[in-house]
């Protein structure tokens, strides 16, 4: 089924103790507001917090993801946590391809690919990033397509089609991310309906028509509901704004 999702990807904030209280009103939020069925809250701590963080939450209630795994099963990787770790602590999920791991970590899509496997093996779900730079959006919208096509063509595509079912893609244009600079809805619209067609033509309809595909870059309380509107939008990877409970609550109630 198609899931409409909004996660939290708290990126390198906050001390412990912070993050324990945020993923607390997080719970707390997502309890008191029963939601449907297919409508998921994931909150992705850095990995010092995991452990803390998921003795807090109602896993029932919250998915609890992290924001890299190793593209290594185990072994002498020094500073790397594998995604077998990480099923341990009882994460259920895990973001890869983010473009602060593609840029400042230079993971690409063969790295990432080996990162998306090990991560299906130990069965949890994968968030994968997608997105283009400033440049690449200014150069017009066959660059972009195929930027974004590439991405997921050298790495998700290549998947089976049951592997790829626990494939969520998250289209985050790089040029919005932290900026301030949101896509308008008809962007992400636009771009959002491009992967759908794209999965389509590699898994079929059915596959594509499930497939959760999340809208990230600057979105926020003021901007969520009208950018979550949108027929292929299913929700969204949220950043700054998932690091206050009450304005992560506000998107979460956005659609
Ligand atoms: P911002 O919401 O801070 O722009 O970050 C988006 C993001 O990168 C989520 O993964």
């Amino acid at each position: 089924m198609r899931k409409l999702i909004v996660a939290g990807n708290w990126k390198m904030n906050t001390s412990v103790a912070e993050g324990v209280e945020l993923a607390k009103k997080v719970s707390a939020y997502a309890e008191q507001k029963n939601l449907p069925a297919g409508k998921q809250i994931v909150i992705a701590p850095p990995f010092t917090h995991l452990a803390p963080v998921a003795q807090v939450i109602n896993a029932d209630k919250v998915i609890l993801a992290a924001q890299d795994c190793a593209a290594t099963k185990n072994g002498a990787y020094t500073g790397e946590v594998s995604a077998s770790m990480l099923k341990g602590l009882g994460v259920k999920a895990v973001i890869l391809g983010h473009s602060e791991r593609r840029q400042y970590f230079k993971e690409n899509s063969e790295i990432l690919l080996k990162k998306i496997k090990l991560a299906l093996e130990e069965g949890l779900d994968v968030i994968f990033c997608v997105g283009e730079t400033k440049d690449q959006r200014e150069a017009g919208q066959s660059l972009y397509f195929n930027v974004v096509k590439a991405q997921l063509v050298d790495t998700v595509f290549t998947l089976t089609k049951e592997e790829f079912s626990k494939i969520i893609i998250a289209y985050e244009p790089v040029w919005a991310i932290g900026t301030g600079l949101t896509a308008s809805p008809e962007q992400a619209q636009e771009i959002h309906e491009f992967i759908r067609k794209e999965v389509a033509a590699n898994f079929g309809d059915e596959v594509a028509q499930n497939t959760t595909i999340l809208y990230g870059g600057s979105c926020k309380a003021s901007n969520a509901a009208e950018i979550f509107a949108k027929k292929d939008v299913d929700g969204g990877l949220i950043g700054g704004a998932a690091l206050k409970a009450d304005d992560f609550g506000k998107i979460i109630d956005a659609r």
